[in-house]
């Protein structure tokens, strides 16, 4: 078995996905046409072709957009349930996804809407795929600490249903001190916390998110490269950095999929994960980042093993599990 053919079979975690970022183009138009609503592209295919992004922000415009379809509790099921069956197909076992409420609460959309419909999907796919599935609330970083805090209180009537927070959105100029209070009282609250950070940002968010949020994992993280201190610190905590390499390509954080820094991060001993981000959006799901990064970085079969044991070493997961997946 070549090492792409182990990266595509191998059972693996996705732990960066945003499921709002899975809303393929044929279900935007679908869903469109259910709730009617009308979008500013003719076709698919119009939408397709406005998927060239120059960096972040240019993506999250066209994503918020896209957002805008989700209204009833059955388009978030919906959502979620074409994700999980694409995640049984590339032999993901467990996944933690990502949710932004703020996105769907700022249109009037009701948060009781929002986390019903995902997690009615996520026991779903556990029962009828066998895929395990956590949500993740997220917080939206281009807003305020206060809006953050305010949505928090409206997503605790659900807390059973999330197992931690995350920060995502616009990352330049919204570093992660300004969530530092936000981020204490979920700690208090006993969630996991993670946050985005060094994926445009410089490694100083990095050391904010370590420092100040006290995170448990750091999505993307790409930036640790440009500090030694922090490539050491990593090393020695195996703090975990969930890297999605498709979208670092299509938000031109690197140039080419050969210049990743992936596998310098392996080199040095890094708790690195293999995940998607936004699918629909950045040119495919979990195994086509696996197997595309496999063979643009040469990655070995030892690595491809790596990598799929620290997904599970990353997860959410009780230690039992834990043991028998890794
Ligand atoms: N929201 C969805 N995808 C994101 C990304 N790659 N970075 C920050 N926020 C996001
Ligand atoms: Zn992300």
């Amino acid at each position: 078995m070549t090492p792409a053919e182990l990266a595509r079979a191998i059972p693996k975690a996705e732990l960066h996905i945003h499921i709002e970022g899975s809303l393929e183009p044929e279900l935007i138009f679908a869903l469109a046409k259910r709730n009617g609503v009308v979008l500013p592209y003719a076709s698919v295919e119009a939408l397709r072709a406005a998927y060239a992004f120059t960096d972040l922000q240019s993506f999250l415009d066209i994503y918020y957009a896209g957002a805008s379809v989700l209204l009833k509790e059955a388009d978030f099921y919906d959502m979620a349930w074409a994700y999980f069956e694409r995640a049984k197909a590339d032999n993901v076992v467990h996944t933690e996804l990502f949710f932004d409420p703020q996105t769907h609460t700022t249109r009037g959309v009701p948060m009781a809407t929002v986390i019903q419909g995902l997690s009615r999907a996520c026991l779903d796919a556990k029962e009828k795929l066998g895929v395990s599935a956590l949500l993740i609330l997220c917080f939206l970083r281009h807003l305020s600490e206060d809006d953050a805090i305010a949505t928090l209180e409206a997503a605790l009537p659900y807390r059973e249903h999330f197992i931690g927070v995350g920060l995502d959105s616009s990352e330049l100029g919204h570093p992660p001190e300004k969530f530092e209070r936000v981020f204490a009282r979920c700690r208090e609250l006993g969630l996991k916390l993670v946050a985005h950070a060094g994926e445009e940002g410089p490694p100083e968010y990095m050391w904010q998110a370590i420092d100040l949020l006290k995170v448990h994992r750091i999505d993307h993280g790409v930036a640790c490269l440009q500090d030694p201190l922090l490539m050491a610190e990593l090393a020695h905590t195996r703090l975990p950095l969930t890297v999605c390499p498709l979208s670092n390509l299509k938000l031109c954080v690197v140039n080419d999929l050969r210049d990743h820094p992936l596998k310098k991060m392996l080199d040095a001993g890094l708790c690195v994960t293999v995940n998607s981000d936004d699918p629909a959006y950045f040119g495919g799901y979990m195994n086509t980042n696996f197997v595309q990064t496999t063979e643009a970085l040469g990655l070995s079969r030892d690595e491809v093993i790596t990598l799929a044991r620290n997904s599970f070493e990353a997860a959410f997961i009780d230690a039992d599990r834990r043991q028998v997946l890794m």
